[in-house]
């Protein structure tokens, strides 16, 4: 028995899901703490009460500790979005963003650029929507003032190499969004300024548990400007309006949902013990399963074919004409996925089952027999 397999034994969903990159099936230890903690929130009693507010504490070390980060550099938020929110909208300069970002960057940049007078976007557009060190190092000017990157992207997969784009990037900031590999790949946090979350997807942690990492750098240059009044120093201000706070607890509005917190302190419990680097491995592992069988069925990918620069996540990038057939192919044999803008994003996890593996090497073998191509 390794540390990985009660891991991967906690897995009870049922086969043939494929959609860790849109939700992530609550692990068992979040559904029976969460109702154990909604019971002690149920008593009245200041002890019960506090037991489960603390969660709030245990699930930011832990963030730190998964990040490479100090306690006081992480902070918890509603959402990935919101920690992306008070980092962009407290930016000045230009900031650096592939067209193709998840809305989370795009739409959020786009806001604040037009609300700030001091903001722009400056807009890139690497080939096949990967944000490589080459694009970025190309697309930088002297004018830039940070980068935004998803750490996978979202439609094809591809990940991000974060400690080369530090390289490239000097001390420029790198604001990385980590919502579809934290906990699921084996990245270098470090070297990123800000790095924002959420335990919805591959922390099996349910929404409302989102999560960000303002380093010194970040914090000496965003301005904390949507800082609420538990972003300060010293508990509830009285009769007057302090500064917000050195720490990241700059950039928060009010007090996290302990309940989110307290289900995101379980979920992060369970990927300490088993270990990123082995989830990671598991999931890539996967990941080469998914590119095999397409390949087989002579399915095209949009995802690098390179382990090292993806995570959990295999577009599949049928013809334009088949791409119903394939959607049809999978949902027959119960296969659960995205399908968007041409692709069909399968997502398989560490504790994806051989079961879920078959069903989909019998749903590609059905596209692939029907197939007038
Ligand atoms: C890359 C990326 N960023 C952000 C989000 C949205 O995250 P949140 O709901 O935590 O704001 C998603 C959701 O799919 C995503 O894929």
């Amino acid at each position: 028995m390794t540390d990985l397999d009660p891991y991967l034994e906690s897995f009870d969903i049922e086969p043939g899901y494929l959609d860790w990159a849109a939700f992530g099936p609550l692990s068992g230890a979040v559904r029976s703490e969460a109702s154990a903690d909604a019971e002690l929130f149920g008593t009245g009693r200041r002890s019960s009460i506090d037991l489960v507010s603390n969660r709030s504490g245990e699930a930011r070390a832990l963030l730190a500790e998964l990040l490479d980060a100090a306690d006081d550099e992480v902070v918890l938020q509603p959402s990935t979005s919101y920690g992306l929110m008070h980092a962009l909208y407290g930016l000045s300069g230009q900031v650096l963003i592939s067209r193709a970002e998840f809305p989370s960057l795009t739409v959020t940049a786009t806001r604040a650029a037009a609300l700030r007078g001091d903001l722009a976007v400056q807009w890139f557009e690497p080939a096949g929507g990967f944000v490589t060190v080459d694009a970025v190092a190309e697309a930088v000017t002297e004018q830039t003032t940070a980068v935004a990157v998803s750490l996978v992207d979202f439609r094809t997969g591809y990940l991000a190499d974060l400690a080369g784009l530090r390289d490239v990037i000097g001390d420029r900031l790198l604001i990385v969004d980590a919502i579809q590999g934290f906990g699921a790949v084996d990245a270098d946090f470090a070297a990123a300024d800000v790095v924002c979350g959420n335990g919805y997807k591959w922390l099996r942690a349910g929404r409302g548990t989102g999560w960000a990492r303002f380093g010194d750098r970040a914090r000496a240059r965003i301005e904390p400007v949507l800082s609420g009044f538990d972003g300060v120093a010293g508990g509830l201000p009285m009769d007057e309006v302090p500064p917000p706070a050195p720490t990241a607890d700059a950039y928060q509005v009010t007090h996290p949902d302990q309940l989110a917190a307290a289900r995101l302190a379980t979920a992060l419990g369970e990927v300490r013990s088993a270990g990123v680097a082995a989830i990671a491995a598991a999931v890539a592992d996967r990941a080469d399963q998914i590119l095999f069988l397409a390949e087989r069925y002579g399915v095209p990918v949009a995802t690098p074919a390179d382990r090292d620069r993806r995570a959990g996540i295999v577009a599949l990038a049928p013809e334009p004409a088949h791409a119903a057939a394939l959607a049809a192919a999978l949902a027959n044999r119960g296969v659960v996925f995205t399908a968007r803008a041409g692709l069909v994003r399968l997502a398989a996890h560490a504790g994806t089952g051989e079961d879920t593996m078959v069903l989909l090497g019998d749903a590609l073998a059905e596209f692939a027999a029907g197939g007038t191509w």
